[in-house]
């Protein structure tokens, strides 16, 4: 009797540490066990007919602006088009440039003063695609605007730019 009690003490202990150890390990390890996509394992493809969200043009990365200011305009310097980049300007650059594009905006003192935009002999150097490239992917020190304005609206604020310079 007393042998057949030790017995199953015993065996209450052993099946209480076992399933002791089968919650640490499951503890343990339960994070890394689950089921997951790790990023890069699979590349899932587009559902058919799928479209950029704002169209189909791409910002070429800050290292690729020779190449980036090869693109041609595909917006028409119109009268509306620098209309819409003026009210843009207003908005994202006269804190820096002045609402004229000379450079003496409000944060300009207090920051790198940015060029004078109206400057004829800087506006000749620079094509609309390397212009274009800078207002999406930023300067050595101006923010990037690529993700606050689609690529239209950064062609329109160069197509306002430009008529800054012809005064
Ligand atoms: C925080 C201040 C700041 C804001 C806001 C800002 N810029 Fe600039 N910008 C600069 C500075 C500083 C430079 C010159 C140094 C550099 O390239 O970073 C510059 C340079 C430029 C140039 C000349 C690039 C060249 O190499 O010839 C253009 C064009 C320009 N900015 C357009 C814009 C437009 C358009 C906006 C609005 C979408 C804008 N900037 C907003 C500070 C700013």
């Amino acid at each position: 009797m007393k042998y057949l009690f030790g017995f199953v003490l015993l065996l209450i202990v052993a099946a209480g540490g076992l399933m002791g150890s089968v919650v640490v390990l499951r503890w343990t390890d339960n994070m890394t066990e689950t089921v997951k996509v790790v990023p890069g394992e699979r590349v899932f493809t587009m559902p058919a007919g799928t479209l950029p969200r704002m169209g189909g043009e791409l910002t070429p990365p800050r290292e690729e602006r020779e190449a980036a200011a090869k693109r041609p305009n595909p917006v028409k310097a119109t009268a509306q088009s620098a209309a819409r980049g003026k009210a843009l300007f207003a908005i994202y650059c006269a804190p820096c440039h002045g609402p004229g594009g000379k450079g003496d905006g409000l944060v300009a003192p207090k920051f790198i003063p940015p060029p004078d935009l109206t400057n004829v002999s800087l506006q000749k150097q620079r094509t609309d695609g390397y212009l274009q490239h800078v207002i999406g992917t930023g300067g050595a020190v101006m923010p990037a605007y690529g993700e606050a304005l689609s690529p239209e609206e950064r062609w329109d604020l160069v197509n306002y730019v430009r008529t800054l310079a012809q005064k």
